[in-house]
């Protein structure tokens, strides 16, 4: 095993036979992120565990009202909640507002065992960046994933039709031109590549050439060649490929704009992927539309949801595995 495939196996061993609180953190750091910024901290007692916001790593420009953060520590609480549930805890969330920032604690009372079929998933879920193989999914598994992500708070919109696929492609695309136009943006993204493998490992962060199938680079040549070969046409005509060769898309829609609201979709959404994972399916964001001002409120009109922002735009499907991501060590995101 080479080294980085041997840095993405240890942050994912099995859990212990007992757990504790730091595995089960292990766990939620495995959770889907925002260009992988990780941007959570936790602080540890006995028998409960804090989530809190990390604004050293906010992407303001993507993210400039810290949307994707709130729903990244959605994923985690998640991830952190199936996985103590499957343990013998009877873990619950509870959204904290002090001051001006949002956290989540999750208290681990003891309880029955429930079933690990979504707790076994999460070392396996990861976002599927490539082009998928194009089948249809079966009326069963629709069913299992519009079940998984049924949340108190979220609305989860299944499109299966291949015309409005190709409809929602062409607010995707407006989406990614407009981004793609937007110098801030470019560069912003930028900083979050690790280029070359030994920064990838590193770090432990961002976006790491594997995952997306891109090669090991020099430090110093990955910024010069992304910029020669990043051109809005050539990523358009990648969108139509992959939506192309998707089965549907999964649009998830908060009741509440709102810090909790969108805890409670990265819930919902972190849910719904370990279902896809456990399923044998494949998933990735596609969220232009949804982060690009300009494009937002046409998207969510034609969604049937005038007036609401539409928040995560998922394609779905059938593929071969990616590499996986990477993650920081334990003691990086845990409080003293
Ligand atoms: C709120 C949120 C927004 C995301 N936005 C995008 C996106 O626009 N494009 C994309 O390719 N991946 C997106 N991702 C996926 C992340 O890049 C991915 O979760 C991260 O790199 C870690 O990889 P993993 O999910 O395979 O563990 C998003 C994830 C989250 C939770």
């Amino acid at each position: 095993m080479d080294r980085y495939s041997q840095a993405a196996s240890r942050v994912r061993e099995k859990l212990p036979t007992e757990p504790g609180p730091r595995d089960f953190v292990r766990f939620a750091t495995l959770a889907a992120n925002s260009h992988n910024t990780q941007p959570w901290k936790f602080r540890i007692t006995r028998d409960s565990v804090d989530i809190l916001p990390d604004f050293a790593r906010r992407t303001p420009v993507v993210d400039p009202d810290d949307h994707h953060l709130y729903v990244t520590l959605g994923c985690a609480v998640e991830n952190l909640l199936i996985a103590a549930n499957a343990n013998g805890r009877a873990a619950t969330a509870t959204v904290q507002n002090d001051d001006a920032d949002t956290s989540i604690r999750v208290d681990l009372n003891r309880g029955p065992e429930t079933d690990g079929t979504l707790c076994d998933a999460i070392p396996r879920r990861q976002s599927t960046k490539s082009d998928y193989d194009g089948t249809p999914l079966s009326d069963a598994e629709w069913r299992a994933l519009e079940k998984s992500a049924a949340h108190e708070g979220v609305m989860a919109l299944f499109i299966k039709d291949r015309a409005r696929i190709d409809q929602a492609l062409e607010f995707i695309q407006a989406g990614n031109s407009a981004q793609m136009d937007n110098p801030d943006f470019v560069n912003e993204l930028m900083s979050w590549i690790r280029f070359s493998t030994k920064t990838s490992i590193k770090k432990g962060d961002g976006l790491s050439g594997p995952p997306a199938g891109n090669p090991n680079l020099p430090d110093w040549l990955g910024p010069i060649l992304f910029r020669l070969t990043f051109k809005k046409n050539k990523e358009n005509d990648k969108l139509a490929r992959q939506l192309g060769s998707s089965a549907g898309l999964v649009i998830f829609v908060a009741e509440d704009e709102s810090p909790e609201g969108w805890i409670k979709v990265g819930r919902s959404f972190e849910r719904f992927a370990l279902q896809a994972t456990a399923l044998g399916l494949c998933h990735a964001h596609v969220n232009m539309p949804v982060e690009e001002p300009a494009v937002r409120p046409g998207f969510a009109k034609w969604l049937g949801v005038a007036g609401r922002r539409p928040d995560l735009v998922i394609r779905v499907g059938r593929s071969e595995p990616m590499p996986m991501s990477l993650r920081r060590p334990l003691d990086d995101v845990i409080l003293a």
